[in-house]
């Protein structure tokens, strides 16, 4: 076993223990501050998620365009069907979120938010619809 290895290894229990740690915490936040809250808590745990698997979902991206051509052909045809559905899930999934927070706060919330409503999967269609969120309030 090399360096290498053993590395992946530890990653790989690291990156368990950390979505263990959001799924315990999430029950402990249902118990502890109620539906309501652990909502939003629950929506910040999969916001984090996501943006790690968007994060990942991108590299990989980056190989498939810069990398060998063994990896370029191995990663193009995944790399394509996925990429976009990671980017809804991040930018879905902050929008939820937010809201959630803003309505906690008192305030006029976009439920469902904008990003829902307008089918986002890119950057720049989640800026718009958060500029734009009053709109759906
Ligand atoms: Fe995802």
């Amino acid at each position: 076993m090399n360096r290498k290895h053993v590395e992946g290894l530890l990653s790989r229990a690291l990156v368990k223990a950390k979505g263990e740690f959001m799924i315990s915490s999430i029950h402990q936040a249902i118990e502890l501050l109620g539906a309501d809250a652990a909502q939003i808590y629950a929506g910040e745990c999969v916001t984090e998620a996501e943006t790690k698997d968007h994060l990942n979902w991108s590299l990989l991206e980056h190989v498939s365009k810069h990398g060998s051509h063994e990896l370029k052909k191995a990663l193009a045809e995944p790399v394509s069907k996925v990429i976009t559905q990671e980017a809804h899930h991040l930018f879905h999934t902050q929008g939820w979120t937010r809201e959630l927070w803003i309505k906690q706060l008192g305030f006029p919330a976009a439920l469902p938010p904008p990003e829902e409503v307008k089918a986002v999967e890119t950057q720049i269609g989640a800026g718009r619809a958060e500029q734009q969120r009053d709109r759906y309030t």
